[in-house]
């Protein structure tokens, strides 16, 4: 059965992934968050889902959106979660508790970097993780995403 039409994935942004373009660029490249945007929604167009992204620092503000995804009427997510990755519960429960497909995106490898951040409390709920191709991650991600939505099922609320 063919995939809902124009499936629909939530992208969030974490903590300190506004300040993309500035923030440590030997790292995390010049691509503005804006601009980063604009390629993931460029990218789920070509695929033929829509793509919404929305940055927060605040964790309880993710967990809001990841738990409200599906009533929203998103059929996946990908998250990067930031430094949360590496020790927000809160977040790793909140992907645990809902049904749509997440995935975990990181723009920088984050297994080659500090002791700290080779571990994600996250990756075990999530569907799986994507690491260190700068703004592709994202594009994979979405890609990833698109893989995971159950084909023929729509969100609870279809747009
Ligand atoms: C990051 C990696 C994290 O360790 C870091 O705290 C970030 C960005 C990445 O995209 O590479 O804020 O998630």
């Amino acid at each position: 059965m063919a995939r809902p039409k124009a499936t629909r994935i939530l992208v969030l942004h974490g903590p300190n992934l506004n300040l993309l373009g500035t923030r440590e660029p030997a790292i995390y490249g010049r691509t503005s968050l804006a601009e980063l945007d604009r390629q993931i929604q460029r990218h789920a167009e070509g695929r033929e889902a829509r793509a919404e992204c929305r940055q927060s620092n605040h964790e309880g503000q993710l967990v809001d959106w990841i738990q409200g995804a599906a009533g929203e009427g998103f059929h996946a997510i990908v998250i990067n979660p930031g430094a949360l990755t590496h020790y927000s519960l809160a977040l790793r429960d909140a992907v645990s508790a809902v049904s749509i497909p997440v995935v975990e995106v990181h723009l920088s490898n984050v297994h080659g970097r500090e002791e700290f951040r080779r571990h994600s409390v996250i990756a075990a709920a999530a569907r799986g993780q994507i690491s260190g191709f700068g703004p592709a991650s994202y594009r994979l991600g979405i890609d990833a995403a698109l893989e995971s939505v159950p084909r023929g099922r729509p969100s609870r609320r279809p747009r």
